[in-house]
């Protein structure tokens, strides 16, 4: 059965016994309303671990102030039963309060690579992301632990932070989860009305575009980003938000696709954001 934990202290408690038993820990961090994509990194911790705890929290300081905090979708009784149902131990879902100090004064920052793609419309998104990270690898302590590259500047920024920070810990990317049209997965996709969610395949087709594109052997990014906004052109709930080329270093967009780049697109659909993207490297 698994348990639904709501304090740090019990967490603490829980995964001592573990490490006392000489067994591994791994954490799939979410904000819950739990879809395949969620389970396919808990799926991946269960193999890989002895123990495996799923953190709900629907994280307060990485939203703005005119994001959707309140109406982000919330059901715990789904989310514990796909839980269960995928093996995992523990399913760690703190209040706001539990987790955040009313006077806290500390933040993480990890420069440069929060400022392009997402972070131009979301400012303070990716240090809301550090902090509420940052705590749950010291609350958890896990072997490792497990994000999708679905937010895939997500995943290189808690890269760089557990790099530069020694955490103790393997973070684990994992491949985008699709419905069987290509949307990615995603908990905001319930957004959508019959004609958005339509509407939405314009993500996954415009990416498609542009890695033919690459794959024919263009180099310029410009020309890449241009196949994107042609498919994206035509359908006409679309708003892109951004189409961008970067290095999977900095996250700075390139001009020329040398290196390993990531392909990154946010688009609004109606009053839905949605984001997408690849990744490729070029054959030497
Ligand atoms: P959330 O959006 O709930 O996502 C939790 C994890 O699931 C992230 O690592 C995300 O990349 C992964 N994920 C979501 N949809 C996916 C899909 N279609 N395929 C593969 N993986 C997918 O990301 C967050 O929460 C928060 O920012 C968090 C890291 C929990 C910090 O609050």
């Amino acid at each position: 059965m698994t348990r639904v934990v709501t304090t740090i202290a019990e967490v603490r408690q829980i995964v001592r016994a573990w490490r006392a038993a000489g067994q591994t820990v791994g954490l799939v961090p979410t904000m819950g309303y739990l879809h395949e994509g969620h389970q396919s990194l808990i799926e991946r911790s269960v193999a890989d671990n002895d123990h495996t705890v799923v953190s709900v929290f629907v994280n307060p300081t990485q939203f703005g102030p005119n994001e959707d905090l309140e109406s982000y979708p919330r059901d715990l009784e789904h989310d514990r039963a796909l839980v269960e149902a995928t093996g995992a131990d523990v399913v760690f879902h703190p209040t706001p309060a539990e987790m955040y100090y009313p006077n806290r004064r500390t933040t993480v920052h990890v420069d440069e690579l929060g400022s392009e793609l997402c972070g131009k419309s979301r400012p303070i998104h990716f240090d809301g992301v550090c902090l509420v990270v940052s705590k749950l690898l010291n609350i958890v302590t896990p072997d490792r632990a497990y994000f999708g590259q679905k937010d895939a500047q997500q995943l290189l920024i808690v890269r760089r932070m557990v790099r530069d920070l020694s955490f103790g810990v393997e973070i684990v990317g994992c491949p985008i989860v699709r419905e069987a049209d290509g949307l990615a997965k995603s908990s905001r996709n319930t957004y959508l009305s019959d004609e958005e969610r339509a509407a939405a395949v314009v993500l996954s087709r415009s990416l498609a575009a542009g890695r033919a594109v690459l794959e024919g052997g263009e180099r310029r990014a410009s020309a890449v980003r241009q196949a994107v906004l042609d498919v994206l052109a035509a359908e006409p709930l679309a708003a892109p938000e951004y189409v961008e080329v970067v290095d999977t270093d900095d996250v700075n967009p390139v001009e020329t696709v040398e290196g390993e780049a990531l392909v990154a697109i946010a688009v609004r659909i109606g009053g839905t954001r949605l984001i997408d993207n690849f990744f490729f490297t070029p054959e030497v």
